[in-house]
């Protein structure tokens, strides 16, 4: 070891002893006749101390230290005058009698400190260098325990770690592979895994009865703050079990790591239908931080000549409590925010309930008092709250009130990134209609079982079968999905022929699964949650990009080693592949 100890351990406990450090230089005091060097390394920092008196050469050589420059220096453990009680090692400065320069550095284009002057496409150019910041290294912490953590929860309930193949097969479901070229098969590609799905499965077929893995799945995708082209995730699967087991297990794995890494103790999870979940939040993973859940309000507004709603499929709303207080200007905020083209709402309309208890509406001219006394009633309305009603396409009009809601709990502070709030959604639809491609897709993937009481559904009214699919919704992020699979060759192949395969294409796409199938599959079942959504959530961030030692950008770029980048000609012409350009 080219030291004795780090730079985050020594206390006063250690006075007198000679010790040597290494580290990076945080920052240089030169006051004359002294020299102060604080000294940096994964652990903490430690003041140097350099006397003119004492050494004159070691003085000059600490002056001329430049920020980030690797250095080794030994002295002896001294008492300082000037003690810094935030710091751990804020009562002792070592008295330096050696210097050495591991390696100079040159002025890195950005502070390395905790609230830091460089924009993000620079930190990300120099990742390696952000990497060297608190706050960022810290994520990358968290990041590591919940890793250990997990590991020694399935450990305990005998789960096998096994790693699966990261060149397989590009197939036609889900979201669009990433492929490589094969340079033995000219003309072929593999595609790399969007998930170990059908690995997993088949090492319940051979037996290991409970698997997990750690594992990077590719997708290409757009991306978003809670999506990278490569991700991360845990990825678990049971033989010989049902639903609520996985539900027990896995909520026992979520509960173990707030209590592991947060010392927060998560009360029982919640469940909710899916069915419910859209009707109340319009979402799928709705936000339980807060309640604001939908009223419908068909009954009572329609009916009354206003033609926004009478021709609406469903009129609902919410109510923002304490917001009857909202200028124009707010309020019309809240309008220009549904209208944006992401959301693509139309119209707004609100009902006051005044501190005075008279109620106001942006549709007076249609409704009466003792009306919008029904819409307050319907929605529970006190004195000082504020009633926002959206109408239109059912599945449409819910999605757009959904994102309004989300952005009233944000401006209402209700979001508070410290708090948690749990929801299992169960009872997924198995098939959801495509428009595009005018047929139906899997909702989850094809492997998912439908409840056995709704199959006889598939031939009549597919969109219509509910799966036994569940996910895991935190704080409105879906952490994790999965669900209890087909075993049987049988019901897989008529679930490929509903999503529009042929025998053939089934075969040629699955034929290895529903083969093995066919050698005394186990009932089974699984999960996976999303490593870097979970660790994003616990280390309170937005994006999983901060979770991630080296991400890409919004384009899918790595700035640091600049690529995607093309390929030169001969590589081309090993893998058989033109050049377009
Ligand atoms: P699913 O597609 O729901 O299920 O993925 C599981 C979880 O992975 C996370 N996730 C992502 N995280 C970051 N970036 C992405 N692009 C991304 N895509 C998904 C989410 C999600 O809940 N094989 C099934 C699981 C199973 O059935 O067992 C699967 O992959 O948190």
């Amino acid at each position: 070891m080219l030291r004795t100890t780090t730079c985050g351990a020594l206390t006063i406990k250690n006075l007198g002893e000679t010790v040597t450090l290494c580290g990076w230089v945080q920052k240089s005091r030169d006051l004359g006749g002294m020299t102060f060097i604080d000294i940096r390394d994964r652990y903490g920092i430690t003041q140097l101390v350099f006397n003119m008196d004492d050494n004159r050469d070691l003085c000059e050589a600490a002056r001329n230290l430049g920020r980030e420059f690797v250095i080794k220096a030994s002295g002896q453990v001294v008492e300082r005058s000037n003690k810094n009680p935030k710091m751990p090692t804020g009562e002792v400065e070592i008295k330096i009698t050696g210097l050495e320069v591991l390696n100079a550095a040159k002025l890195p284009p950005f502070m390395i400190e905790d609230e830091t002057d460089g924009g993000d496409d620079l930190r990300m150019k120099y990742r390696y260098l952000d990497l060297r910041r608190n706050p960022v290294r810290n994520n990358m912490i968290i990041r590591h325990k919940i890793a250990q953590a997990v590991r020694r929860y399935l450990d305990g309930l005998d789960f096998i770690e096994v790693e699966t193949p990261v060149l397989i097969k590009s197939t036609p479901e889900g979201a669009r592979d990433f492929v490589v070229p094969s340079r033995m098969n000219a003309g072929e590609f593999y595609a790399l895994p969007q998930s170990p799905q059908t690995f997993k499965q088949l090492l319940m077929v051979s037996g290991f009865d409970r698997y997990f893995q750690i594992v990077k799945c590719f997708r290409d995708e757009d991306l978003r703050a809670d999506r990278q082209p490569e991700f991360t995730q845990i990825d678990c699967e049971m033989s010989f079990i049902e639903q609520e087991d996985i539900l027990n297990t896995f909520e026992g794995l979520i509960r173990t790591l707030f209590k592991e890494i947060k010392n927060f103790d998560l009360p029982e999870v919640p469940r909710m239908q899916y069915a419910d979940a859209m009707r109340l939040y319009g979402s799928d993973k709705p936000d339980t931080r807060f309640e604001m859940q939908f009223v419908e309000l068909n009954e009572v507004v329609k009916g009354k000549d206003f033609p926004i709603f009478d021709n609406a499929e469903l009129v609902i709303g919410i109510n923002a409590k304490g917001c009857a207080g909202y200028t124009r200007k707010q309020v019309d905020e809240l309008t220009d925010f549904i209208k944006r083209p992401q959301i693509g709402g139309t119209g707004l309309i609100y009902l006051r309930h005044n501190e005075d208890g008279t109620l106001k509406s942006s549709v007076d001219k249609f409704y009466n008092e003792d009306e919008l006394k029904s819409w307050s009633d319907a929605l529970k309305t006190q004195p000082g709250d504020l009633v926002l009603v959206m109408a239109g396409n059912k599945d449409k009009v819910r999605k757009q009130l959904s994102e309004l809601r989300l952005e009233m709990g944000t401006r209402l502070g209700l979001r508070d990134k410290h708090s948690f709030s749990a929801l299992w959604v169960l009872d997924f639809p198995l098939l959801e209609w495509d428009e595009e491609s005018e047929r139906f897709h899997a909702m989850h993937h094809p492997f998912t079982s439908p409840k056995p009481e709704d199959i006889a559904l598939l031939s009549t009214n597919p969109g219509e079968v509910r799966a036994n699919a569940y996910d895991m919704v935190i704080n409105g992020t879906e952490v994790g999905g999965g669900s209890i699979r087909i075993h049987d060759r049988a019901l897989q192949a008529l679930m490929f022929s509903h999503l529009g395969f042929s025998a053939e294409e089934a075969q040629k796409q699955f034929g290895f699964l529903m083969d093995a199938f066919e050698f005394g599959a186990p009932p089974h079942g699984g999960i996976a949650f999303g490593f870097d959504r979970l660790c994003s959530i616990f280390a309170g961030l937005d994006s999983i990009r901060d979770v991630i030692a080296f991400p890409k950008n919004n384009s899918g770029r790595d700035v640091m080693i600049d690529s995607p980048s093309t390929i030169d000609e001969k590589q081309l012409n090993e893998l058989k592949i033109k050049s377009t350009v």
